[in-house]
């Protein structure tokens, strides 16, 4: 897993009674980035959801409710969130195929085409964006979404990834976007700190 060795922050990798405290004061605060997100996917009727550093859980649970997909995956490298987000899962999972694993944006499922892929406030923490997004540009299904919602930081950031300390957060994204094959669909600052842009492949 990438970086490990380093001091993490709880955003980065909730633990404990804080991240438990941490995940749900972060569920409620992203909420209009998850309707939002939903709103993206709507059109797609994705049969398979794949999310990159689901947290808490709260959007893949909202996917399964509104869009029904037959699998719905995702990863993320905190053991309590996915605890968490296993538990808040259970009860879909007569009528769907649930994978939520443990693992980083380096380690993604291979079992693709995925028809939705989303990254809620995790795009910070990789450390080479290049790669993953051409992992993501890999897996996602001709006609698919990915909808990558940013947790907007400024120049003094220390995030991992060099594009959310550059100072414009969302051009450099949108050109990593572009250079990895994905044609920009859509954006729109959803709130002060998010800002949502949607991608696809043609
Ligand atoms: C700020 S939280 C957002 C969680 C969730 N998407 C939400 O909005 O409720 C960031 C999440 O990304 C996960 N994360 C950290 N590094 C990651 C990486 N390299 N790849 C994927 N997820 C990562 C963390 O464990 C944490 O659950």
């Amino acid at each position: 897993m990438a970086r490990e060795g380093r001091k993490f922050s709880q955003a980065e990798r909730p633990r404990g009674r804080i991240g438990r405290i941490f995940g749900g004061l972060m569920a409620r605060l992203n909420k209009p980035a998850y309707h939002w997100t939903v709103e993206q996917l709507r059109p797609v009727k994705p049969k398979s959801y794949l999310e990159l550093g689901f947290g808490t859980g709260h959007l893949e649970k909202l996917v399964a409710k509104k869009l029904k997909p037959a699998k719905l995956t995702g990863v993320d490298p905190s053991p309590l969130m996915v605890e968490v987000a296993q538990k808040k899962l259970r009860r879909f999972r007569k009528k769907m195929k649930i994978d939520l694993l443990e693992g980083d944006d380096t380690r993604l499922p291979k079992d693709g085409p995925y028809d939705a892929i989303t990254a809620l406030h995790s795009f910070q923490f990789w450390t080479h964006p290049a790669t993953t997004l051409a992992e993501i540009r890999s897996l996602l299904a001709p006609g698919g979404k990915f909808v990558l919602v940013l947790r907007l930081h400024g120049k003094r950031s220390k995030a991992p990834n060099p594009l959310s300390r550059n100072g414009d957060e969302v051009s450099a994204a949108c050109k990593a976007l572009q250079d990895a094959g994905f044609v920009i669909q859509g954006m729109r600052g959803i709130s002060r700190n998010s800002h949502g842009i949607v991608a696809g492949i043609g």
